[in-house]
């Protein structure tokens, strides 16, 4: 019993230790999501119609939700990962640079696994990989290691 309270005492205190670290921008995703910031020289436009081309020439495995000014959101599945992962696209434009920030979460629709083993992170880089995206002019990726759990662990196929 006292073990228990023990226990449970250290187990609180690792939330509380948690709940105190300083929010990082974006915020903090749940771990069964991924997220990724990238940075490109050339305008939004651009970056959203290749963004979608791919997104169209990659059914069924990635479907386009919708395209609304400033946003473009995809549903992503495979045998893999039957119950899919949502992707949410922002893209603004940088004020200083003329050029276009985009910052893409993945996240798990399924909540069987809580660690989804770098899927998500797949998502993100097969979609920006096969776009042609990191060989746009200016492309810097920033990548946010407390929100981005699956990075490092991931073997993308
Ligand atoms: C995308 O996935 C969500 C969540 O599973 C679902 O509700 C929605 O209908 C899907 N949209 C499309 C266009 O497949």
């Amino acid at each position: 019993m006292k073990t228990l309270l023990l226990a449970s005492a250290l187990f609180a205190g690792l939330f509380v230790s948690l709940t105190a670290v300083p929010v990082p921008d974006p915020a903090p995703a749940p771990y069964h999501a991924f997220c990724k910031t990238m940075l490109f020289a050339g305008p939004c436009t651009d970056i959203k119609t290749m963004l979608v081309t791919q997104i169209l020439a990659s059914s069924p495995e990635y479907t386009l939700v919708s395209v609304v000014p400033g946003f473009v959101k995809a549903n992503h599945t495979s045998p893999k990962t039957p119950e899919g992962e949502s992707i949410i696209i922002s893209l603004n434009p940088t004020i200083l640079t003329g050029g276009c920030r985009m910052s893409a979460l993945s996240t798990s629709n399924g909540f069987t696994s809580l660690f989804d083993g770098g899927q998500n992170y797949c998502n993100l880089y097969n979609l920006v990989s096969a776009s042609g995206l990191m060989k746009e002019p200016g492309f810097m990726e920033i990548t946010n290691e407390w929100a981005c759990l699956g990075y490092g662990l991931a073997t993308c196929s």
